[in-house]
């Protein structure tokens, strides 16, 4: 897709969230480094975000301002961005007395412009420690913030800086001051996930001809989307679903019955006990991880064979995590010979990845217009690892089958009681305590489940969720009474941080 607008990455932590908002607003932006100014082709606008240096800092981040002014595009300045063009042009930047870091307010001093339709005053959020301290000569100042102090100029027509961070929720009318500057391009909104999707088809079906194109898929949504838009985009694909034995009750033939409905055969490669085996007597985290991993690249590429071409599920999200820290693979910690054949196959340009430019709910948005049901792209999410996280200590076939049971239980009456999609993710997991408890006539002395609902952004942080007493109530009678070898259920009260999401 063509970019209409290119937003210049200095590092802050909230970049990807720009080119978010301005996606949502229907243009098509990406993130691009500083030094990647010239090859950006012909954006309608440029966003310079904001970052953790000081602009006075000898080696601070910089553009090729000349180039930047050849585009004679709009330039909107946030935060390091704006303290970098008030240099530019003429201006000076001094390192302030203490951080300031958190709300604010917004007093425009302009009606029309960068600043339509604000309100006379309005919360806006800051985070930066310089400020522009002298002004070139003709800077208009567009906004102050409650103490009179300039928070947003426009040093000529078409250039502006603000010191606030407009695609945080916590600057209440950021989006509005976005959609002003967005339309100041004179260029409409042209950002649909339609075209995306009947441009990627058919780029797809130019570059990929009759060769065959191999995916892994797990009954996810970034691989079912991946898979149905090859399929759809008439190639030849070969997509390969390997059962660990570590995913959740039913789940291995739903997987395979759910592309059955979207046209696709998918392959199924059983390879249950070759992962139980791998794992016995294994009761370390990252070793059981190490394991499931380097297993799951042996089996796969076995069944794979000769490839032509290799299809991944790659996000924008990894892109830009790549493009700041190292290529994905290179960041994978296992020294895997099937990666380097990853890497080898990228090399020849042989690895197709037509989501890399998408943000999640871009993906579900795709597959919503590829027909997928919402079943699938509404899915919780499922770790890679599968049970095995949710089953601290050993791995065995009886713990797996009460694990399984239990959480097909609580799932199946968050479903019942519109509570599914309420919630991030749900689980049961299965503590290897074994506590005592009478059942019949008899002590028992059986394990216990512990049970998870939480809420999420961006699986970063958690809280848990307050269920119901009757939902809790009910899921644990019936696990209590129906799943043989449990006699406790918890509820798992904690937040991430200090605790993580799964358990290991
Ligand atoms: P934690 O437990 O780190 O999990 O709070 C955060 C989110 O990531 C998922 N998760 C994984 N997903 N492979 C995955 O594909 C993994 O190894 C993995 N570990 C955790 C977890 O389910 C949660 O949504």
């Amino acid at each position: 897709m063509q970019v209409q607008i290119a937003v210049i990455d200095f590092g802050s932590q909230y970049t990807q969230l720009i080119v978010r908002r301005v996606r949502e607003l229907g243009y098509f932006a990406k993130l691009f480094q500083p030094s990647e100014l010239p090859s950006v082709g012909q954006p309608v606008a440029v966003i310079l975000s904001g970052g953790p240096r000081s602009v006075t800092e000898i080696d601070a981040p910089d553009i090729d301002y000349a180039f930047l002014e050849t585009l004679n595009v709009p330039v909107l300045g946030i935060c390091y961005g704006m303290q970098l063009l008030n240099l530019k042009h003429g201006g000076e930047v001094a390192p302030s007395h203490s951080r300031e870091y958190g709300p604010a307010q917004l007093e425009p001093t302009e009606s029309t412009g960068l600043f339509a339709k604000l309100s006379d005053s309005s919360q806006i959020w800051m985070s930066h420690s310089d400020t522009v301290s002298n002004l070139p000569e003709n800077t208009k100042v567009l906004g102050k913030n409650q103490e009179g102090i300039p928070v947003a100029l426009s040093w000529r027509k078409g250039w502006y800086g603000i010191q606030f961070h407009p695609e945080v929720t916590h600057s209440h009318e950021g989006t509005q001051v976005l959609r002003n500057f967005l339309e100041m391009t004179n260029d409409p909104p042209r950002f649909e996930i339609q075209s995306f999707r009947d441009e990627t088809i058919a780029a797809l079906k130019a570059e990929i001809g009759d060769r065959e194109v191999i995916c892994g898929v797990s009954g996810g949504v970034d691989s079912t989307v991946l898979a149905v838009l090859l399929n759809r985009a008439g190639s030849n694909v070969r997509p390969i679903f390997v059962d660990n034995g570590l995913l959740r009750k039913g789940e291995s033939d739903q997987v395979v019955e759910s592309f059955k409905q979207l046209g696709l055969e998918i392959e199924r490669v059983d390879a249950r006990d070759r992962f139980l085996q791998a794992l016995a007597g294994e009761d370390e985290p990252e070793r059981k991880r190490h394991i499931i991993g380097n297993l799951f690249l042996d089996v796969f590429w076995d069944a794979a064979k000769d490839v032509q071409l290799l299809a991944q599920g790659t996000l924008y999200p990894d892109v830009i995590e790549s493009a700041t820290s190292g290529s994905i693979a290179s960041r994978i910690k296992t020294h895997h010979n099937r990666v380097d054949r990853i890497l080898e196959l990228q090399k020849e340009g042989r690895v197709l990845e037509p989501l890399a430019e998408l943000f999640k709910d871009e993906v579900r948005a795709l597959g919503k217009s590829l027909d997928i049901p919402d079943e699938m792209l509404f899915r919780h999410p499922f770790p890679g690892p599968g049970l095995a996280v949710r089953v601290p200590g050993e791995i065995t076939k009886d713990r797996l089958k009460i694990v399984r049971e239990a959480d097909a239980v609580f799932i199946g009456n968050l479903r019942k009681h519109g509570w599914y999609d309420k919630v991030w993710q749900a689980y049961a997991a299965l503590l290897p305590v074994r506590t005592v408890g009478v059942k019949g006539d008899e002590r028992s002395y059986e394990h216990a489940i512990a049970l998870r609902a939480v809420v999420s952004e961006d699986a970063m942080t958690a809280d848990w969720v307050e269920l119901p007493h009757a939902l809790l109530r009910e899921s644990s009678n019936t696990i209590l009474n129906t799943v043989a070898g449990v006699n406790r259920v918890f509820y798992d009260i904690s937040t991430k941080p200090p605790a993580s999401i799964e358990l290991e």
